[in-house]
């Protein structure tokens, strides 16, 4: 009995202890050592319909629910793409009045594109990807990769130009910058989002040319190359449907095509319809504006397309479970990868390293577009008295301009900027010009300063000054590089082009200096000596200018995009109506593949400042061009190999572009295209070899009768230069 009894104590302790393990062992989706792909399906095994459900809608404005039973947390998102925005209400657009949320302002993209180099997206990506997490967002609504089309899209400053391989190059490394913090990058818009006008409803009508071959291929980079967590689908439509819920873009393209396998979120109040979100590739239905919403009740998201009503549609069988299963599965992949991978580093958030990189990327953005008998820099001790005009010289650029407002730590003005680079050597004044009003989302609300007045004190003091240093361009106003709305018109708004004509006649030692994304008419170019386009530049905007103005720093940006002299000259508006903004919100693409500079060059029509353009303080020389074979095959990779020379006595960098132009095809084909770029820096006198590798297959143009790329067999001339219009060197190869 005795031994029975102990036999039976000993089992008993046993059996406890057991369960006390299975308790204690840790589920397999909680398993780091676990495949994500194990701990997804875990996770999901034990989810309820409900719960799968509540995962593929917004809980508040910015957030999206985890699965709170389990333990796995909300997704937490925050725009983007040029700083982390100040936190904003759970339910309306209004700041949420923190006091621990101001932040790094890093430069629009126009400027990183400008920059021509690809580490500056590294050390962007990297920067701006610490400060989410620090933040605690696990996602971040960024980088656009929208191509350039028409110079009136008022979102053109948050993308990176009008070139496909260029922007397909600088988007990857800030992708990968952003998620080596553990913080999806959320590429947008997904896509052809390439005007604000109308973006809501506009139906866009394009051949699957101009589609695969002009405004996929940053996206499929940034998927297929930058390996991105999330990407934002497009308010519009293309060919009669949202690309929110998009069967062709989302379904055949993203997930079919390029194996995309992280989460696809509408942008704000992009999803319109329950069984085409469910069915066609959406994953997170965010912003969207329901009676739910706006009755501020708990339960108003629970009025979402991805909410009741597709709960209602699962369970009486009208739609699959299996789509619901594919989209809990890649929003737990996003949250595996970001809130719950252990080993995420913490970030940090505006420090000084921040505004370091900031300025660098600034710096190297900034471009020299005129700088006639070398006017620039300041030469030391020329210059007494100092006249800053413009409104844009102590204007607040990180505010406006829609989604991507920022609330910064610190924005410096060029005024500041000059005078703390100056210090008492000259004197400066500064007198405003012109003036534009405050931003407001959605409505202009003009200034009610006196245009006469302002423009008239300007031109009296322009008189006695030995110089004068002019900032103006756009700002972030309804109506210019803002969100929700086209600019009207190209030309430089305010009065300003009649300020600037009043300023050269009476002075004319004078710098324009230019603050915008977009391309402006500039009607007086040829009496302004120098002229800096300098995008909107963030937290260290007026430090960097100013190192430049006063030859600190050796300006070496290029443009990511043409500057047309007239609006017509542009291809999206060479056309009618019907090819910008639409009829009845119908669009066709009738520039087709022709976008940017393929269109000027094709159609030989000279810019006022080509892409790829931009001066230095030095010379460079582009010697002979060598390419390692003559003949190729379609799997090959041609080497270039160019020597570059600084001929000129100060440090500087060039960027050397390579196009190329296919001699004879069976479709038209631009007259030639960026497939190589590499930015070289030589101190005076030095020259570098700099070797470009160019992929052949890359040369192939997308076929509209064999639905896929070809590549025609024969000569293509590979085209080495320091712009689109500076062509030095010439190399015929063949394909074989
Ligand atoms: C913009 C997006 C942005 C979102 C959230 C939308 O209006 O188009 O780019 O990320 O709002 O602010």
């Amino acid at each position: 009995m005795k031994f029975l009894g102990r036999i039976a104590l000993f089992v008993f302790i046993s059996v406890a202890a057991n369960i006390t393990v299975a308790q204690n062992a840790v589920p397999v989706y909680l398993d780091e050592s676990k495949s994500i792909e194990e701990r997804v399906a875990n996770a999901l095994s034990l989810m309820t319909l409900e719960e799968k459900v509540d995962m593929c809608h917004a809980q508040s404005k910015f957030s999206s629910a985890g699965v709170p039973r389990l333990g796995i947390p909300e997704v937490w998102m925050s725009d983007g793409p040029h700083g982390v925005r100040a936190e904003i209400d759970w339910d309306s657009w209004g700041y949420a009045d923190w006091t621990n949320d101001s932040c790094t302002a890093f430069p629009a993209l126009t400027c990183l594109a400008a920059t021509f180099n690809p580490e500056m997206s590294a050390i962007y990506g990297k920067a701006i990807g610490e400060e989410a997490r620090y933040r605690k967002k696990e996602v971040l609504l960024g980088p656009g990769v929208n191509i350039y089309r028409t110079p009136l899209n008022g979102r053109n400053f948050e993308y990176m130009g009008e070139d496909p391989f260029l922007a397909s190059k600088m988007v990857v490394p800030y992708i990968q910058g952003v998620q080596q913090n553990g913080v999806a990058a959320c590429v947008k818009h997904f896509a052809l989002n390439n005007q604000e006008m109308w973006r809501d409803q506009v139906d866009v009508e394009l051949s699957d040319r101009a589609l695969y071959e002009i405004y996929l291929p940053a996206f499929k980079a940034a998927v297929i190359d930058g390996q991105a967590w999330s990407i934002m689908g497009a308010y519009n439509k293309i060919r009669g449907q949202h690309c929110c819920h998009n069967e062709l873009l989302l379904q055949k393209i993203l997930k079919g095509d390029w194996k995309f396998d992280g989460v696809v979120i509408t942008d704000w109040g992009g999803t319109h319809d329950t069984k085409e979100a469910a069915m066609n590739g959406l994953d997170i239905e965010m912003g969207t504006g329901t009676d739910g919403l706006t009755t501020n009740t708990k339960s108003a998201y629970d009025f979402y397309y991805l909410a009741d009503p597709y709960l209602k549609a699962l369970k009486n069988g009208e739609l699959s479970s299996t789509d619901l299963d594919d989209k809990a599965s890649r929003i737990l992949k996003m949250i595996f990868r970001t809130s719950m991978n252990t080993k995420r580093p913490f970030g940090s958030f505006a420090s000084p390293e921040h505004a370091a990189v900031s300025r660098k990327v600034a710096e190297e953005g900034i471009v020299l577009l005129k700088n006639k008998n070398n006017i620039l820099p300041l030469k030391a001790g020329s210059y007494k008295k100092i006249l800053v005009v413009g409104e844009n010289g102590t204007r607040k650029m990180t505010l406006g301009g829609g989604s991507s407002d920022l609330k910064v730590k610190q924005e410096v003005s060029p005024l500041q900027g000059l005078k703390a680079v100056l210090g008492n050597e000259v004197e400066i004044e500064y007198t405003m010009g012109y003036a534009s009003g405050p931003s407001a989302y959605g409505q202009e609300i003009p200034s009610w300063l006196n245009a006469d007045s302002l423009r008239t004190v300007a031109i009296e003091k322009a008189k006695g000054a030995d110089l004068v240093l002019y900032f103006g361009g756009l700002n972030k106003n309804h109506a210019q590089d803002c969100e929700g709305g086209d600019r009207k018109n190209m030309n430089l708004p305010f009065g300003q082009d009649l300020l600037i004509n009043g300023l050269i006649a009476v002075n004319k030692n004078m710098v324009v200096t230019l603050m915008s994304g977009n391309a402006v008419t500039m009607p007086w170019i040829n009496e302004v000596p120098a002229l800096l386009q300098a995008w909107y530049l963030g937290s260290e905007s007026g430090n960097a200018i100013a190192s430049v103005i006063v030859g600190n720093t050796n300006p070496s940006g290029k443009l990511p995009f043409t500057f047309p002299v007239k609006l017509t000259d542009n291809g999206a508006n060479a056309f009618d109506e019907l090819s910008y903004p639409g009829v009845n919100f119908k669009q066709v693409y009738k520039e087709d593949i022709l976008v940017g500079y393929r269109w000027y060059d094709t159609k030989k029509i000279e810019p006022l400042f080509p892409f790829g353009f931009g001066l230095s303080y030095t010379t460079f020389e582009i010697g002979k061009a060598n390419t390692d074979k003559s003949k190729y095959t379609k799997t090959d990779v041609v080497k270039i190999t160019v020597p570059v020379t600084n001929k000129g006595l100060k440090a500087g960098s060039e960027v050397v572009q390579v196009y190329i132009s296919d001699n004879e095809a069976s479709v038209t084909r631009p007259e030639k295209e960026l497939k190589g770029f590499a930015k070289v820096q030589l101190s005076a006198g030095e020259t570098k070899q700099v070797v470009i590798e160019l992929p052949v297959s890359e040369w192939a143009f997308y076929s509209e009768t064999k639905k896929g790329w070809e590549l025609e067999p024969g000569k293509f001339t590979v085209q080495v230069g320091n712009s689109s219009r500076a062509i030095s060197q010439k190399v015929t190869v063949t394909v074989e």
